[in-house]
């Protein structure tokens, strides 16, 4: 791509709006007057050649990041959180700015080296050419330069242009996955995302060496990885190809392939809102058809939350109990739902498509007595289990249509009182 193009690009107001060209300019020119040269990479540049909406600003520097960070602070306000050491800094922008994410990361040029295979990667300043080096595919491995008369200027080493014309991922180096495994997810997220093809030395590289490693990957990890799956629109393919390639039995042996009918049970969901927690549905219907102990030792490698946790058992614990609740009075599924989330019943009801499941979320859960705790107290009634046990009495005799008007109630009330020696 020559200059122009590019500066075309950076132009559009599609792709990068506005406010965020302006901050680039900044960027650019307080690095040029400390001498460095700066670029935007990975991602950023990616999607940009994609000509798709960029998201982040992926900005690097060859040079001291945090230097160039504390200037900015100076100039234009905001505050500098440096990490010393990683050679980079995270830059609040002032309120002005007006720019989602309000962080910016400013990041050294460096190289990159592992301790040991899957080992988090230890970090040198360097050019930004290693820069590029050290990354996992050809399609990152990108970058712009943005200082003075080079504005614009593709830096393409590994002909990541090629691979995105021909929609191709590549990894740089053989030991790719060796060095990082997070990658082999990382790779199917691309292809899922882009519809792309693995290149073919790429995908024999999701070896049983390579999946040995991942195998090791600390829970937090591979569950970032997967909650970054669960944002994608072809999030069920990509499993589905985790799947194939042995990824998820490495990951722990017990968890199952991912079903291409959930991707339709989210998709059709439009009662509640959960896009905002596809993520929640997404685990809670791949795992409900394991055992409680399999829920708990998956949940547990996975390092779920305990809501997580929680939301996950709940669904697989109400699938099981479907068939000796199918049939039962409106007050019995009450009962027993009502401790559950809500969304783990939402769940299950997609995959069941039980309709008391449904009742229970649209009605009977928001049905409740004329009769309350104060009325009882009223009636010189002492606060204990009783209590409850006439307030549940009354509850379930609306559910199940035994009263169905105040008055009713009242008499229902009455008697429950009498049984009870009460009055
Ligand atoms: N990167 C890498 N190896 C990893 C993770 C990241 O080499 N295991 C590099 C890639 O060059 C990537 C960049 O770091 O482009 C930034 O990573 P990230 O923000 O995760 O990815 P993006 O490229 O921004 O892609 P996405 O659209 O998925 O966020």
């Amino acid at each position: 791509m020559t200059q122009p193009d590019m500066l075309r690009l950076l132009r559009d107001p599609n792709l990068i709006p506005p406010e965020k060209q302006n901050l680039l300019s900044d960027l650019a020119a307080q690095a040029a007057s400390l001498g460095f040269s700066c670029y935007l990479v990975g991602g950023f540049v990616r999607d940009l050649l994609l000509r798709r909406p960029v998201k982040d600003l992926d900005f690097v520097v060859e040079g001291d990041a945090i230097k160039l960070g504390r200037m900015l602070v100076k100039k234009f306000g905001g505050k500098l959180t440096p990490h010393k050491k990683f050679h980079t800094a995270v830059w609040r922008l002032p309120s002005t700015f007006n720019l989602h994410p309000s962080f910016l990361d400013l990041i050294t040029a460096r190289k990159e080296t592992y301790a040991y295979p899957g080992a988090l990667p230890t970090v040198t300043p360097s050019t930004i050419e290693n820069d590029l080096r050290r990354r996992d595919f050809t399609i990152n491995a990108l970058a712009v330069r943005l200082d003075g008369d080079r504005f614009g200027e593709l830096l393409d080493p590994l002909n990541g242009q090629g691979d995105l014309e021909e929609g191709i991922v590549r990894v740089l180096h053989p030991r790719s996955f060796i060095d990082d495994p997070t990658r082999i997810l990382r790779a199917l997220r691309y292809e899922g995302r882009y519809s792309f093809d693995l290149d073919s030395l790429t995908s024999d590289l999701i070896n049983s060496e390579a999946l040995a490693i991942l195998s090791q990957l600390s829970g937090e990890r591979l569950r970032h990885e997967l909650d970054l799956i669960f944002e994608e629109d072809q999030f069920a393919r990509i499993l589905l190809r985790a799947g194939k390639f042995g990824l998820l039995k490495s990951i722990h042996p017990k968890m199952p392939e991912f079903n291409q009918d959930y991707a339709g049970f989210l998709e059709m969901d439009n009662r509640l809102d959960v896009s905002a927690d596809r993520r929640v549905m997404g685990y809670m219907l791949w795992f409900m058809n394991l055992s409680e102990e399999d829920v708990f030792s998956i949940s547990s490698r996975l390092g779920f939350t305990n809501e997580l946790t929680l939301s996950v058992w709940a669904a697989a614990q109400l699938k099981r109990s479907l068939p000796h609740l199918a049939g039962s009075k409106p007050s019995v599924w009450t009962y027993a739902l009502e401790k559950l989330p809500l969304l783990s019943i939402y769940a299950v009801y997609l995959v069941s498509r039980e309709n008391a499941l449904l009742d229970y979320i649209s009605m009977w859960r928001h049905v409740k007595p004329h009769t309350t705790g104060n009325d009882l107290l009223k009636r010189k009634l002492t606060p204990g289990p009783r209590f409850g046990d006439i307030l549940s009495r009354l509850r379930a005799a609306w559910l199940d249509g035994e009263v169905q008007s105040l008055a009713q109630e009242k008499k229902l009330l009455e008697r429950l009182l009498e049984e009870r020696g009460a009055t």
